[in-house]
């Protein structure tokens, strides 16, 4: 497999071509950015950590048959995925109330929310990833009623799976952001898992143990993604 050219470059990953038109490289840098790119700084050792957070991650959901783009690591910083077609909005799924949904219900950080709860926000840092609802995704083409309905179904089977995952290794899965693709007509779950798209928090202590330490500029960022991959088991050396 040959790497080619530069095809996207996001916040976090560079995605190139290879010489199969049916695959792509993910690069995972350490680039780590938030609120919509305004707080951009380069961490050691992030892109490698998260590179194999997210192998490690897809491959436990794909074993709990929750189909994915991840072929294999090529690299500390590199993984070889499928290639979809990208459905331009983001799945999020929350255990415990954090982030927006405090600002824009007015609700507690650290409600707990029994059931979870599900929205879809619009991929697009220039609108600052505007929340949207099944109509938007419908009238505006995005995604067909069954593509909606999939998208929905496994990010809840995720929860199933990695709720269990990170409380086995003491930590609450408060919540986390999706994307889905289409590969030959089936969605696949793409882009990544990592420490830097959830919100994972200890469970004795409640301590934040994910991009919220960035976001808050709590210091210790990629010490605590790793402090989460060494609690899970994830190789990293
Ligand atoms: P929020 O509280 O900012 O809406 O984010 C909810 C979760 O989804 C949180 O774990 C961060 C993640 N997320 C991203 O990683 N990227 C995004 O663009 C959005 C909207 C959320
Ligand atoms: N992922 C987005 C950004 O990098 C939002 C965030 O994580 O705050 O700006």
């Amino acid at each position: 497999m040959e790497k080619k050219a530069e095809l996207y470059r996001g916040k976090a990953k560079s995605v190139y071509t290879t010489d199969d038109p049916t695959r792509l490289v993910l690069l995972f840098r350490n680039d780590t950015s938030a609120f919509d790119g305004e707080k951009v700084e380069q961490l050691d050792r992030k892109g490698m950590v998260n590179n194999k957070f997210n192998h490690f991650i897809m491959t436990k959901l794909e074993e709990a048959g929750v189909p994915t783009q991840m072929d294999r690591l090529l690299s500390d910083n590199e993984a070889l995925v499928k290639k979809l077609d990208m459905v331009p909005v983001e799945c999020v799924v929350r255990n415990v109330a954090a982030g927006s949904i405090c600002r824009r219900l007015g609700v507690q950080e650290g409600l707990d929310l029994t059931p979870p709860t599900f929205e879809f926000f619009l991929k697009n840092d220039a609108l600052h990833d505007p929340m949207i609802n099944e109509y938007h995704i419908r009238s505006f083409g995005w995604a067909t009623d069954e593509q909606v309905a999939r998208m929905k179904e496994l990010t809840f089977k995720v929860n199933d799976v990695l709720k269990k995952l990170f409380d086995d290794a003491g930590l609450i899965l408060v919540d986390y952001k999706l994307e889905f693709g289409v590969f030959n007509g089936e969605v696949l779950l793409g882009d990544e898992f990592s420490p830097d798209g959830c919100r994972l928090w200890d469970k004795a202590t409640r301590q934040k143990l994910d991009k919220d330490r960035f976001r808050q500029g709590l210091g210790g960022v990629v010490e605590a993604y790793e402090e989460v991959a060494h609690r899970l088991g994830v190789k990293l050396d």
